[in-house]
């Protein structure tokens, strides 16, 4: 394990399939529009399962999966615009459910939306520099998005899904860039608090094209940017981790880039959107179905509200 920067990798999703025929009882919309416009076909939607439950249990295979003591973790992160509360964070209701509260651990939560998941995944390679004696810490995804949709709403309704993902972190060594950007616009909007202190709800709203255009636009800007960083080119790249959106978007960025067949890798057909979960979701599944050997290099890309974006470059 010595080394290595991702030692271990979990997922979990709720257990309500919803279908795209399910969707069209709902609102007025096709399995045919949503399949060609976006490559979806399923996602899992929370019935009962919170956030925190999602990413206790993303978290608990990842530790699993990785083979550390527990008691060597020295932070917890979690990546999501959808905690069940505004405090406590969901990494401290997490370190509670893993039974960690033991442990002086930092825990705190990290709000970048789709781009999450790669911004704490930056943040957590600096805590191994501010906190000297760690060895080891957990980055999750975890997203209940459906819980701030609305679903009369075709537009965004039929895109996302809930779920998460974890990876356990070591002090790593060897190559790794990366690069975080943001825009400050308002293009993906939910839940204000309104003037005057009163807290109000708004589902989540969406300009579609405009994200879209942005997306093909920060995508292979991204992937380049760490190439550069790293003095590489894509085709020293194994895999391209992109966050899971749109089909149709996924194949835009690699045709800009002109990728080989199989390096963009994709699961979302079966899960829709799922934020900042979708690329360690992704991620787990690469390494459960032992596609990711050592010395590989990946590349994480993640784009979203805020308008935020980043990607990751390094060694499996
Ligand atoms: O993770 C955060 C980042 N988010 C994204 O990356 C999302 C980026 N955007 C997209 O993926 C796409 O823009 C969407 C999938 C959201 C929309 O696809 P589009 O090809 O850009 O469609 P559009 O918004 O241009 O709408 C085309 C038509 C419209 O009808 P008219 O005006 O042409 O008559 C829409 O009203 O499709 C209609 N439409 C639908 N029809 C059936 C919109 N949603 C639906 C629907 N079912 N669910």
């Amino acid at each position: 394990m010595k080394g290595r920067f991702i030692c271990g990798t979990g997922s979990a999703v709720p257990e309500n399939c919803l279908t795209n025929h399910d969707l069209t009882l709902m609102v007025d919309t096709s399995d045919e529009w949503i399949t060609t416009r976006t490559g979806i076909k399923n996602r899992y939607i929370a019935k009962d399962e919170t956030t925190v439950a999602l990413a206790a249990k993303a978290a608990g295979k990842a530790l699993e999966n990785s083979g550390i003591n527990p008691e060597e973790l020295g932070f917890l992160i979690a990546a999501t615009f959808t905690p069940d509360n505004f405090t406590p964070s969901v990494a401290s209701m997490v370190q509670r459910e893993l039974g960690l509260n033991h442990l002086p651990i930092a825990a705190f939560d990290i709000n970048a939306a789709c781009s999450g998941f790669v911004y704490a995944l930056t943040v957590a390679c600096g805590m191994f520099h501010t906190l000297p004696g760690c060895k080891y810490g957990l980055v999750i995804g975890a997203e209940v998005v459906s819980r701030v949709l609305d679903y009369n709403d075709r537009t965004t309704c039929i895109l996302f899904g809930d779920g998460a993902g974890a990876v356990v972190v070591g002090r790593r060594e060897g190559l790794f860039a990366s690069f975080l950007g943001s825009k400050g616009d308002v293009e993906i909007l939910c839940a204000k608090i309104a003037d005057g202190g009163k807290l109000s709800f708004k589902p989540l709203t969406m300009k579609g094209r405009e994200v879209y255009q942005f997306a093909v636009e920060v995508i292979p800007e991204s992937v380049n940017n760490v190439l550069n960083q790293a003095g590489l080119s894509l085709q020293d790249i194994k895999y391209v981790v992109c966050h899971q959106a749109n089909e149709r978007i996924i194949s835009a960025a690699e045709g800009k880039l002109g990728a080989q067949p199989g390096q963009f890798v994709r699961n979302i057909e079966r899960y829709g959107n799922t934020s900042a979960a979708s690329i360690p979701i992704l991620l787990d599944e690469l390494n459960r179905e032992g596609r990711l050997n050592p010395g590989d290099r990946v590349i994480l890309v993640g784009f979203g509200g805020g308008l935020t974006w980043g990607s990751i470059l390094f060694e499996w």
